[in-house]
Parts: structure tokens; sequence; C-alpha cells
């Protein structure tokens, strides 16, 4: 039985309240933002908002968390990560500051492919302790929800054996995990022999592989890596039409590096987001502006990846459309564990103001994995998915970037990373609790 919490003496509460659904264009533009106000839990869910003295009388049994002039938001949900991997890939690093880019390394067999190789050499039980450690390092920096995608197996196998990862990690750790296949993450080497190779490669994901893991019932979403040089726009369109088919809901990494009408796909085939679109076209930002489809954005890989061109998160919020802020953590292109400077990058190189950048990664980031009516939000009946920071201003939030600022994490009333110090940069000494 969990004990009720009076969350008190925050100086600001970042609520973001709203419909609980995508927030697209305008309505991003408040975050809900409240001052001297106390946050009531009871029974892992928000029960009450209001002043510190009338919750106080309305649950006098609650643990009282002092929040020490903090800043109190919804746990921060990162709505896309390669979080189970092997080895690191630091030696590409290098390779691309000495000109070699990513399709490039990935064509002579590195990328995706010397993750795949690793991947399979490994125990379940090495990758789920790998996972682990990286996981906690998550939760450090204020993630409470994590969507995380196989992908690096590739054979049928593999796969079950990467989702069976994840599910274990949702079991036993105490962030919230939403598992999604990425069986079509790439080509392994073994099926681009030939066309016809090629095909059977996709008839084992559609005909073979997804039944299995819809029978085991170990994703929720399906997700395939539409690129040029990668899977094909009618390539993505079979394997998530088939998949949505099979009772997933469907994503895609679409128009990363070059355009070619995969968030025109995502929004035809009604995904619940489209992902990366740092080479989006005109069509497609009309397109998803005009969908429900959520654009997830992922400034740090393209940051990491030495890229000049970012998302045009401005263009896309003006048509109208949701965006949402992710890490896309993984070991090749977004090796962070750092979510809060997705933010930054947000405001810093997307232009997003501070109100968009924290719907982005909070009732954004929970409609893009299709949890909108459950997090994101701090209002009555929500689960009770916080965390807390020590600045004084929301602002700084993506102001100091880099730092770890989050000093204590819950999900549903449950501590998710242990309430203890971060960094310490601008905040108030602490006040004691008003009672009257
Ligand atoms: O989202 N673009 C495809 N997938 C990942 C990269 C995976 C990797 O390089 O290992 C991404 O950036
Ligand atoms: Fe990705």
């Amino acid at each position: 039985m969990l004990n009720d919490l009076l969350f008190v003496n925050a100086a600001q509460i970042v609520t973001c309240t709203g419909p609980a659904r995508a927030r697209k264009g305008k309505e991003m533009r408040d975050a809900g933002i409240l001052t001297n106000t106390a946050v009531a839990v009871s029974s892992g869910r928000i029960a009450m908002i209001g002043a510190a003295c009338d919750l106080l009388r309305a649950y006098p049994d609650a643990e009282v968390v002092d929040c020490h002039g903090g800043v109190l938001t919804p746990g921060l949900v990162d709505s896309h990560t390669h979080a189970v991997f092997g080895k690191p890939r630091f030696e590409e690093h290098e390779l691309r500051a000495e000109g070699f880019d990513y399709m490039e390394i990935a064509k002579r067999g590195g990328g995706i492919h010397a993750s795949v190789r690793d991947f399979r050499e490994r125990s379940e039980e090495d990758l789920f302790k790998l996972a682990l450690t990286r996981l906690k390092e998550l939760a450090s920096y204020g993630t409470t929800t994590l969507e995380i995608k196989s992908g690096y197996g590739l054979s049928v196998e593999d796969e079950l054996k990467a989702l069976r990862v994840i599910g274990r990690l949702a079991e036993r750790q105490p962030m919230r995990i939403v598992p999604t296949w990425l069986g079509a993450h790439e080509i392994p080497h073994e099926y681009r022999t030939s066309e016809a190779r090629r095909g059977e490669f996709i008839d084992l994901l559609i005909k073979t592989l997804l039944p299995k893991v819809v029978a085991q019932g170990i994703a929720r979403f399906a997700d395939v890596f539409c690129e040029p040089g990668v899977f094909t726009i009618d390539e993505a369109r079979r394997i998530l039409e088939a998949s949505r088919q099979a009772g997933l809901g469907i994503k895609i990494h679409a128009d990363e590096l070059k355009p070619c009408g995969g968030a025109e796909l995502a929004a035809s085939l009604q995904a619940v987001s489209a992902d990366h679109l740092a080479a989006i076209s005109e069509s497609g930002i009309a397109a998803l502006a005009s969908s429900n489809t959520v654009a997830t954005l992922l400034p740090g890989t393209m940051l990491f990846l030495g890229k000049a061109k970012q998302a045009p998160a401005r263009a896309l919020i003006d048509a109208g459309a949701a965006v949402a802020l992710a890490s896309d953590f993984n070991p090749g292109t977004s090796p962070t564990v750092n979510f809060p400077l997705m933010l930054t990058l947000g405001v810093s190189q997307l232009r997003m103001s501070l109100a968009e950048v924290l719907i982005a990664a909070t009732a954004n980031g929970a409609a893009a994995v299709g949890i909108a009516g459950e997090v994101g939000q701090i209002a009555p009946g929500f689960a009770a998915d916080l965390a807390l920071f020590a600045i004084t201003d929301a602002r700084e939030l993506p102001y100091w970037y880099g730092a770890r600022l989050c000093v204590g994490s819950w999900k549903a009333g449950a501590p998710c990373h242990p309430y203890e110090s971060g960094s310490n940069l601008n905040v108030r000494p602490p006040e004691a609790v008003p009672t009257g």
C-alpha cells in the first residue's frame, strides 16, 4: 500500500494540464506553471492541487515531501530510445570527424550492423545488466517513462531476445517502459545479397516474427527505419500495415537524412508518431499538421552526427503539428542519457519556447507512446509520475545545459530516481513547511 504524499514548498509546479491527447501548434504555448501551490498524491495518482494548508487539512496523514524551493514537473517522457544494446561505438565518432558519414560507415559494415553482430553474441542476462545500469543513469536526469525499441537483433531469436530484455526491465526497475518492436531497423548483411533475399527478410518480419511478437504480447508498437538505403516507403507501408492489422500501434523513423515521403506515410497510416524529420518536405509538414501523428524530434542525434541541419520544429508547430522531443539514446547516433539536454537543444537550435519544450517532453511524449490519458501532466486523476529539479525557475531546466538537476522522481507515487541532491546551481535555502 503506497503512502499518500504531499509535495510542498515548490517554487513552481509545471502542470502541463490540458486535454489528454497531443497538444498541437498553439496549444503548446502554455505549460500551466503555478506558484504557491502544493500537490497531493493518493494511491499513486494526483489527487488534489491547491494551497498547501488546504491539502494538509485534506490529507493529514500524508508523508510530506519538501521540495526545498525547487521545480516540480511531470516525470519526463522519453518516447524514442534504443536503450538495449551491448558495446558502445565510439570509433565511429572519430570516423565521422574524418569525413565518413553515417550511411557510408553503415555500408562498410559499421553502424547498426556492428551493433547487431555484437548483440547476437551476448546473452540475455548480459544485455539486461548493461541496460539496467544505463536506465538508472537515464532516470537520474528526470525521465520516468522510457520507450525502448528492439532492432539490434534482426533475426527471429535475437529480436525476441531484445523484447524479453525490455520486458524484464519493465518488471525489475522503477521506470515506466513502453516496448517497441523495430525488427525493420536495417536489412541484415545476410539478406543484402539480392533483391530476392531482401524480399525474404521482409517476409520473415511480417510472416514469422510479427505473429510471434504479437502472440507473446511483448511489444506495444512497431517501428520501421524508412530512409533511402534502408527500408523503402513501400516496404515500410507493408510492414506497418501488417503490424497495425495484427494489433500493434505504429511509429516510423522518417525523413531523417533525406526526404522520402516518410512523414506523409506516417500521417496517411495515422501512425502515433513520425520521428527524426530533419529532412522533412513541405508536404510532409502539411501532412503532419493536419493529422494526429506526433512529430518526434531528436535534436541530440543531429548534433552528435555533426549535421548542420535540425528538424524544422518552428515550421511544424506554426503549421499546427504536435511536436515531442526525445533523446534517441543509442550507441551510434545519440549516446546521451541526459534528456533535459534535448530541451536545451529545443530552445537553442529548434527555436522552441520554454512552454513548447516542456509540453514536448511531457504531454506530447506521452501522446507519442499512446499514454496521454495516464501520464504527462500534473492533474487530478493522472498517475503521480513526477520529477523534482534543483532550480527555482523552469527556464533553468534548459538553461544549465548538461547539468544533472533532477533531485528525485516518482512513478505512480513510488520512488523512481531516489530523492537525493544533484547539481544545485541556483536554489533557495530550504523553507519551513507552511501549516497555517
Ligand atoms: O534513430 N536511425 C536509425 N536508428 C537509430 C540509430 C541506431 C544506430 O546507429 O545504432 C536512430 O538514430
Ligand atoms: Fe531511433
